[in-house]
């Protein structure tokens, strides 16, 4: 196009020349698409090429130089033609500098979201693996387990029995009997672990019902309410919602985690702690319930936030803490079509928010006759405030 423009321009000089009209102006045309390909450099280059340029055609058509020149016309047009190609020629630079730096911009958050969403993916997919492995090897543990188990307690009642017989060496009896509880304990321990690992195998369809959640979270209180420490409120806003499908029993221990986490999370010795539980259809989207558990507690840095998803990842001391409680929980919720999500400030207390589907949404895999069968009717409840206060 520019080649195209100043051949045009050439060629009407050329016959300006013959005529002896002498109009200069003509060479605008080159000099502003010029400008306006190549920016701030390609003006200069044209206004610098247009004044011999045209001088020359204007020469080698009829006309004299030296009319030319003495032209006042010719030489104004000239100055004003360049003029205008280095305004064009910078509005050009400009407008080529603003849609790279848009580009780059565009380009390097793209990047940044693709980086996000990988490692989110190379993470889920690394729990995933986890979780199969884990509840693999659970299983596997779990039998020779519960031989040691009971071989232990058998030793337990026979060394009872030993202990006034004759010829027993008190001393030795009571190391047998220290080494026989603490080999105990910590097989009860394991057990402890490979029970909860063996949780994270998936949801089996026929375990699938409707659960109510005033119920599933009323019972959940009640379960959780003698670990809370003295002074601990639980305060339960239960709005009625839609029956959720899933299994009732994994809910349950889902918010009874949420709501032992809660009340270990309140400082012993603080003397006063407040958990609230509240239930409620999520506002936005009223196509699932939301439920949150918030305690005015200890709360976690960012860092601990990033992790508390992993399986064995915990700050409690060995024999409170397994670690397991949160990666199991997200597993269940993540079985049931919904998300777990947490918020926290250190010092000031945490928020953990479980997303369910209702009934009709919900993502879980539905049995033929229990698709057949409709859902049981909410029963309209009154809004219910619930009190506990800890032993
Ligand atoms: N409500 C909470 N307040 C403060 N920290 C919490 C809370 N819930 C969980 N955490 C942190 O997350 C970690 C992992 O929790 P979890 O998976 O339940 O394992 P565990 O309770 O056995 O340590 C805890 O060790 C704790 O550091
Ligand atoms: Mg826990």
């Amino acid at each position: 196009m520019v080649v195209g423009t100043w051949v045009v321009a050439t060629v009407g000089l050329y016959f300006n020349a013959i005529h002896e009209q002498g109009m200069a102006m003509i060479i605008c045309l080159p000099v502003a698409v010029t400008a306006w390909v190549f920016g701030f450099r390609g003006a200069l280059l044209a206004a610098a090429v247009a004044l011999p340029l045209g001088l020359g055609i204007l020469t080698l058509g009829s006309l004299d130089v030296g009319d030319v020149l003495r032209e006042p016309s010719m030489l104004v047009g000239h100055v004003m033609t360049a003029l205008l190609g280095l305004v064009i020629g910078y509005l050009s630079t400009l407008r080529g500098r603003l849609e790279r730096e848009t580009q780059l911009r565009a380009q390097s958050e793209r990047a940044a979201v693709e980086a996000e969403m990988g490692a989110h993916l190379a993470r889920a997919d690394r729990l995933a693996i986890m979780g199969t492995l884990a509840s693999g090897v659970a299983h596997e543990i779990n039998n020779p387990l519960t031989y040691l188990l009971s071989n232990l307690e058998f030793a337990q009642d026979d060394l009872l029995q030993l202990r006034d017989a004759e010829g027993v060496d008190p001393k030795l009896w009571e190391r047998l009997r220290i080494g026989i509880d603490e080999s105990r304990e910590a097989v009860e321990r394991i057990h402890k672990i490979t029970s909860e690992l063996q949780l994270f195998v998936r949801d089996h369809p026929g375990t699938l019902r409707f659960v109510d959640m005033v119920e599933a979270l009323g019972a959940s209180i009640k379960l959780a309410r003698h670990k809370l420490r003295d002074g601990t409120e639980v305060e339960a806003r239960l709005e009625p919602v839609p029956m959720v499908r899933g299994d009732g029993g994994k809910l349950t221990q889902v918010f009874v985690n949420l709501l032992v986490n809660a009340a270990q999370a309140i400082p012993e010795g603080r003397g006063h702690g407040r958990i609230v539980v509240t239930l409620g259809l999520e506002r936005v989207e009223e196509t699932s319930i939301l439920v949150t558990v918030s305690d005015d507690g200890q709360g976690m840095s960012a860092e601990v936030v990033s992790k508390i998803f992993e399986p064995f990842f915990t700050t409690k001391p060995r024999g409170v803490g397994t670690g397991l409680g949160l990666s199991v929980s997200a597993s269940i919720i993540r079985n049931h079509g919904g998300e777990l999500e947490c918020d926290s400030e250190p010092g000031r207390g945490t928020t953990f928010r479980v997303r369910l589907p209702t009934f009709g949404d919900a993502a879980v895999s539905v049995t033929p006759s229990e698709a057949a069968s409709p859902p049981p009717n909410p029963q309209p409840r009154v809004a219910q405030s619930l009190t506990a206060v800890g032993s």
